[in-house]
């Protein structure tokens, strides 16, 4: 999709690249650039960083960089189009006219209409159709008014192999949609077979009130007790959350999080509105930040088994690090919050979540599992654990109570109990900054690694000055490719993008390299960044340029014995023999 030139950069210049990423992740100014956590990987220490002049990020910890549409694609899952729609959207910009209808939407659009009519006919079997009466059974035996079924819009998928597919047929929908969607798979014999059978169903709704994805669970029988969509064009389960279209709309600045979606549709039931759950996933850091963008404190209502417990303190920590608050609940006498609910009703409830403790007592709590606390050596290991969680607390007043309680608690001294925390934080902060080190070593040496850079390092690295040359002086493009034909290039990726430079600037007045990123992907920018990135340490002026080319130009005589490559335009060979020339 070609978009012109001048409305890209217009895009750009309205939708500062510091302020875009600044409104996922705290920014920390650092000179003229910033440095932030990055969004793209789980970090402590920021190793991402963003250059407002020159319009790039670049994370040295995992890779990822590219300009402002990169960081959309990337941090919303979009494609290139897509994620100009919202920057120009953010920016109150209209689209250029033939931009806004291509076949990705138009699919997207399909898929989610196909998912509207199956969700209708779910919907109608399990209220109406004699073949409903079984998920009618069920979802009455769970004790779920009808209100609450056509609130969430709840289904029952018919004990056949065909009958999805032959309804939607009959509203014109095609083989291929059906699959696209997920609702049908292709069988051996090449035929198509719906997905969900004898099952009842829960639509995922996004935002927008757009039917998703399905969550389908069985009623009877062995196997896998949920099948969930798998990820389609319009559905990624890792970002959304189930009943977040619900639970938006409430007023509290508190979400509830629960783990599965039967537990989530009780506590809604049972007045609770803000409450959400992932889709048969454990809780990424894209929910976690999506979640911070509703609330300022999360509730925790996992269930109360081991895994329940141990997905809690997963929660906490991705939570935390997106600046959450986090409570958990303390539930006695009830597995998950729907069997709670049923049995103590909601009031009760409300209390467990009016009382639910906050995250250091809920660890510090745990460090009691498994430990002997009746025996001296069982109490010095439980609090050797404490100190591990004591230490993590980043405000020193709210380290200090806790020291402090934990001390009284066990009949130690403060000074005992703040000395071993302070070691530990001593260790970690050591530990932590070799870490750093080691990511950005990794990443520098998974680039020096390049097969290419490790048999001819002089001339990757003469490439990545070119190229970096090129970003700073776009001015300067017409004189070096005249004179530095691309197959003087050894690695095949920086001459692509060497060539792509070239290419783009004979076709466009204002460029930069950035504008490349319709042509590749989001690593591959990852990797252009890296180039722009590194160079940044050293001055590439106009006589390191020239270094530069000589290198590649001698190089590339003695691989070819001044033979020029056959495939050679006339155009490419003109200016291949001029630079030969030229460098005599
Ligand atoms: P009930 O058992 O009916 O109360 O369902 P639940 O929604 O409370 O589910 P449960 O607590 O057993 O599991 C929590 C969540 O994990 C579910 O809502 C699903 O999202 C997911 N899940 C459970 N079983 C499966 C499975 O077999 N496959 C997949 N993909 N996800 C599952
Ligand atoms: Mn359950």
């Amino acid at each position: 999709m070609a978009l012109p030139d001048d409305f890209i950069y217009s895009l750009k210049q309205n939708n500062p690249i510091e302020n875009v990423i600044g409104s996922y992740v705290s920014l920390k100014k650092q000179s003229r650039d910033y440095i932030c956590l990055c969004p793209f990987h789980s970090e402590k220490t920021p190793s991402c960083h963003v250059h407002p002049s020159e319009g790039f990020f670049h994370c040295f910890g995992c890779g990822a960089g590219g300009d402002v549409i990169t960081f959309i694609m990337k941090a919303e899952n979009l494609q290139y189009i897509e994620a100009v729609k919202l920057l120009a959207e953010r920016a109150g910009m209209p689209m250029p006219e033939d931009a806004r209808n291509n076949d990705f939407s138009r699919q997207k659009a399909r898929i989610l209409e196909i998912n509207r009519s199956a969700a209708k006919f779910f919907n109608k079997v399990l209220r109406k159709d004699p073949a409903g009466e079984k998920g009618r059974r069920y979802f009455q035996m769970r004790q779920l008014d009808p209100k609450t079924i056509i609130k969430y819009g709840l289904g029952y998928a018919p004990d056949s192999w065909h009958s999805l597919s032959e309804h939607l047929k009959t509203e014109g929908f095609t083989e291929d949609e059906m699959v696209a969607a997920n609702l049908c798979g292709i069988g051996r014999n090449g035929g198509i077979y719906d997905q969900f059978r004898d099952r009842v169903m829960f639509p995922i709704i996004d935002l927008r009130g757009n039917v998703i994805a399905f969550g389908g669970r069985i009623i009877d029988g062995s196997g896998p007790k949920y099948l969930n969509s798998s990820d389609t064009p319009v559905f990624k389960k890792s970002r959304n959350l189930f009943s977040l279209n619900f639970a938006k709309n409430s007023d509290e600045k508190r979400l509830i999080l629960a783990e599965g979606y039967m537990d989530v549709i009780s506590i809604n039931q049972a007045g609770f509105e803000n409450v959400v759950a992932t889709l048969g996933t454990a809780l990424t850091p894209e929910q976690a930040r999506l979640m911070s963008q509703y609330a300022e404190e999360v509730i925790i209502s996992y269930d109360s088994d081991g895994a329940g417990q141990n997905a809690t303190h997963k929660a906490i920590n991705l939570l935390s690090e997106a600046g959450v608050r986090t409570k958990i609940i303390r539930m006695e006498g009830a597995k998950d919050p729907d069997e709670y609910i049923k049995k103590f009703g909601s009031l009760r409830f409300k209390q467990l979540l009016d009382n639910s403790d906050g995250a250091i007592n809920f660890e510090l709590a745990k460090c009691r599992n498994d430990i002997d606390m009746n025996t001296d050596q069982g109490r010095v290991e439980y609090l050797k654990k404490c100190a591990d969680v004591l230490a993590s607390i980043t405000s020193p007043i709210e380290r200090d109570v806790y020291i402090s309680k934990v001390a009284k608690e066990q009949g130690v001294s403060r000074e005992a109990v703040t000395q071993q925390v302070e070691s530990i934080i001593r260790r970690r902060k050591n530990t932590a900054s070799k870490q750093e080190w080691l990511n950005i070593r990794t990443f520098s040496s998974e680039y020096k690694n390049n097969p290419d850079a490790v048999k001819h390092p002089a001339e990757f690295k003469a490439e990545c000055g070119i190229i970096s040359f090129l970003y700073k002086n776009p001015d300067e493009t017409d004189n070096i490719s005249h004179r530095l034909a691309p197959e003087c290039f050894i690695n095949d990726f920086n001459r692509l993008v060497y060539q792509k430079i070239i290419e783009k600037i004979k076709n466009s007045a204002d460029f930069d390299i950035m504008s490349l990123q319709s042509e590749f992907t989001a690593d591959e920018m990852g990797k252009i960044t890296a180039i722009l990135a590194k160079s940044r340490e050293i001055e590439i002026n106009r006589s390191t340029a020239e270094d530069y080319i000589n290198i590649l130009l001698k190089s590339y005589s003695e691989r070819t014995e001044q033979q020029p490559a056959s495939d050679m335009s006339d155009d490419d060979f003109r200016n291949f023999a001029r630079s030969m020339r030229n460098n005599k």
